[in-house]
């Protein structure tokens, strides 16, 4: 299939001040996952962040389920979901969290993670950095090797890469 080589990814991107709560701009990617340029430019970008040797990847409900599924297929590997509270059956492990707006509960299936197993932790937008490091840390106590977080969308000067100092952190994308 042909396909035009979208350049300006972030243009893809709309922001919508106020939503969902005042003083918080939302990131919306709905734009670019309707455009077949642009989410395959975006796969293609994540791709590139991904180390050879991983062997799994793993996603944050809910847009990083879209992405990071994306990412596994166009990678031919595996997807582990982190889930909000209360969709999986157990048994399951949780962590709790504050967000930028909130406080929310992630949990991973237990037994969906192979011991050892090298997960790259994907998500469409690093924010605070909450989400992700709970993500992180739920796949390490479940055996993962966490090898390094992947995103689309850093935006710039909430902390996120401060809240995942040590880890190795890439993003296709930064917004201020
Ligand atoms: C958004 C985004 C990340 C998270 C980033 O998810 O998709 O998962 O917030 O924020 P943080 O870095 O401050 O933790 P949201 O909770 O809005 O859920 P959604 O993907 O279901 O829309």
């Amino acid at each position: 299939m042909t396909r035009t080589r979208v350049e300006d990814l972030a243009s893809y991107i709309r922001d919508v001040p106020d939503y969902p709560r005042d003083g918080i701009v939302f990131k919306d990617i709905t734009g670019l996952l309707v455009d077949p340029d642009a989410l395959t430019e975006a796969v293609d970008r994540l791709a590139a962040l991904v180390p050879d040797d991983v062997e799994l990847i793993s996603g944050m409900e809910a847009r990083g389920f879209i992405v990071g599924a994306a990412l596994a297929f166009r990678l031919g590997l595996g997807f582990v979901p982190v889930r909000k509270a209360g969709k999986l059956p157990p048994p399951v492990r949780s962590a709790t969290y504050g967000l930028e707006y909130g406080e929310a509960t992630i949990e991973i299936r237990e037994g969906t993670v192979p011991a050892g197993a090298r997960v790259m932790l994907v998500d469409d937008v690093l924010a605070t950095g909450g989400t992700a490091a709970a993500g992180a840390q739920l796949l390490e106590e479940l055996g993962a090797e966490v090898v390094g977080l992947a995103f689309l969308l850093e935006l710039d000067g909430l902390g996120g890469r401060e809240r995942l100092a040590g880890r190795s952190v890439s993003t296709v994308l930064l917004a201020g």
